[in-house]
């Protein structure tokens, strides 16, 4: 990987960068609006990945006791398949050890966000009708104990 990559907590001066990282990435996109919102809340865990000083990833969670769900996770489209997303999770799972069940719900043929969170021990437990929109998919809820 060319750029050493740096993963922190998501700062409020950072919303707008993540807020167009989502534009790119999601027909659904967070306003940084939301996002700073967001960090307000004692339950969200936002970390974003860094490289030469610009955002290139990030990963939003909600935890409640010692259960947690993955929001988002994205990587900037020229930055992928180098792990970054990988170093995301990573980084997640080593700050939140009290954490002992994890949720999320994936487009059902997004293969790239399937094979990263298999890597992690997630597996399908249920299928969610018609769950997203543009374009209409299935929801795959996959959880990591
Ligand atoms: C899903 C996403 C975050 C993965 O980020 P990334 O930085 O490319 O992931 P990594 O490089 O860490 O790859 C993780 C694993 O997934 C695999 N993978 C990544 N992209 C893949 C692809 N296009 N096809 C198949 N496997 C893929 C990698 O090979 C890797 O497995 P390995 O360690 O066995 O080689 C990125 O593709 C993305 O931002 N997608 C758009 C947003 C999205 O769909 N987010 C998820 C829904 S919230």
């Amino acid at each position: 990987m060319s750029g050493k990559i740096t993963i922190h907590p998501m700062l409020p001066g950072e919303a707008e960068a993540v807020s167009a990282l989502e534009a790119a990435c999601f027909p659904d996109p967070w306003s940084a609006h939301s996002l700073t919102d967001m960090l307000s809340n004692p339950h969200a865990h936002y970390l974003v990945a860094k490289k030469e000083g610009r955002i290139v990833g990030y990963i939003g969670t909600l935890t409640v006791l010692d259960e947690g769900d993955i929001l988002r996770v994205a990587v900037d489209e020229t930055e992928r398949k180098q792990g970054i997303g990988t170093s995301l999770l990573s980084a997640l799972f080593d700050e939140t050890p009290d954490i002992k069940i994890w949720n999320l719900d994936v487009r059902e043929h997004n293969v790239p966000a399937i094979t990263l969170y298999r890597k992690f021990g997630f597996e399908p437990l249920a299928k969610r009708k018609a769950y997203y929109r543009h374009p209409t998919e299935d929801a795959v809820l996959m959880q990591r104990k």
